[in-house]
């Protein structure tokens, strides 16, 4: 299917309501779900074939913090990174159906949930990115961060996981969810509590991470 049918195909009416109502339930309960898979399957396929028909000079050099903040730091991550676009076709239909997303999480939980972006990360063999968080609390207004990976038969041996760390003060060292990053899983986590980090892939590695911010 290409991008421009997809968009005429109405998300909302495609994910029934109880899996938002589970969202919602894992936020509030423990401040994180992780879906097997949860996209439709002609959009994370869509996304696929795009991710996979980019070239290596599609991407830049992924820093850390955006704008001012912005600056490249490999010794804590040599992933490079992809803005999405609303303007680009592929992109917006992952960005509308964040938008659904976003209004589905708002109504349950008040968080007031305000504008996304996100970027397409390729990992070549040998990237990772070393533990970090990705908001401090009050001094970013990223509330929610998703991934969704888009790496067809990926493997223990291809390593490359995800290690979400416990939230609580006291035990952030412990590892709460070490996640494959195989094709179609899809993660929303509270962007200020959870440190994580990506071990060291062994091929190359596709995700999509964004991040819900409010509004300040
Ligand atoms: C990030 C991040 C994880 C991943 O970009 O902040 O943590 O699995 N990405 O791509
Ligand atoms: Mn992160």
């Amino acid at each position: 299917m290409t991008a421009n049918n997809l968009q005429a195909v109405d998300s909302s009416s495609i994910v029934p309501a109880y899996i938002y109502d589970q969202i919602a339930d894992a936020l509030a309960d423990k401040g994180y779900c992780i879906f097997d898979s949860l996209l439709p399957g002609e959009i994370t396929e869509t996304l696929y074939q795009y991710v996979s028909s980019l070239s290596a000079s599609d991407y830049h050099a992924a820093g850390i913090g955006r704008q001012q903040q912005f600056h490249l730091n490999h010794t804590i991550r040599n992933d490079e990174t992809l803005w999405l676009e609303e303007e680009n076709a592929t992109d917006n239909i992952y960005l509308k159906w964040m938008t659904n997303l976003r209004s589905e999480i708002n109504q349950r939980l008040y968080l007031g949930l305000f504008k996304y972006e996100a970027h397409y990360a390729h990992y070549e063999a040998g990237a990772f990115y070393q533990r970090h968080i990705d908001a401090f609390k009050g001094k970013s207004n990223r509330v929610l961060t998703t991934l969704l990976y888009l790496n067809p038969d990926w493997k223990e041996e291809d390593g490359g996981e995800l290690l979400l760390y416990s939230s609580s003060e006291e035990s952030t060292n412990e590892v709460v969810e070490r996640v494959l990053p195989t094709y179609g899983k899809f993660l929303v986590f509270l962007s200020d509590q959870f440190p994580h980090e990506v071990l060291k892939a062994n091929r190359d590695r596709y995700s999509i991470a964004g991040w819900f911010h409010v509004n300040s």
